[in-house]
């Protein structure tokens, strides 16, 4: 088995999926598992900005620091970086079924496919949204989180 290797997409790289890179550090970190971890996005509007202050805000509610991190767009390239792809949501999954290339090993999903009960769910985008849509988001990324690390650690 090669070392997990763990990326999440969405549209922007600033709203869900660098929740989602935050709240899976962290719980990785907490159950002393070394994985390499980072976010992507599909539209380069934001590339290399921090994520949505509101997003900085709901992790740092949280106890996690995600305002270092910088939005950069998914390549066909990440297919053979990363073990386990997640998307947000069902746009975010086309969009990196069109540049998967052939033969790529990594597991390519939605997100809430590791949450029983939530399976072919999409994480909702807060960015038209307000603060509790992001800590709703909030909620979705770190049930997904909790679900991947426990199916690493075992
Ligand atoms: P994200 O949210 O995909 O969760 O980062 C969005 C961020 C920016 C935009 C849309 C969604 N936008 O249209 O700029």
């Amino acid at each position: 088995m090669p070392e997990p290797a763990v990326l999440f997409v969405c549209l922007g790289n600033i709203c869900r999926s660098p929740l989602a890179e935050g709240a899976f550090r962290a719980e990785t970190e907490r159950a002393g598992l070394n994985v390499r971890v980072d976010s992507a996005g599909f539209e380069a509007f934001h590339s290399g900005d921090p994520p949505d202050p509101r997003a900085v805000r709901t992790a740092a509610r949280h106890g996690i620091d995600i305002s270092r991190l910088a939005s950069r767009v998914a390549t066909a390239d990440d297919f053979w970086r990363f073990t386990h792809i997640f998307a947000m949501d069902h746009r975010n999954l086309r969009d990196l079924r069109s540049i998967e290339p052939r033969g790529h090993p990594a597991h390519l999903s939605l997100l809430l496919d590791l949450v029983p009960g939530r399976e072919g769910v999409a994480v909702a985008d807060p960015y038209y949204g307000v603060e509790a849509d992001f800590e709703r988001t909030w909620a979705d990324v770190v049930a997904a989180a909790r679900a991947l690390v426990a199916g690493l650690a075992t």
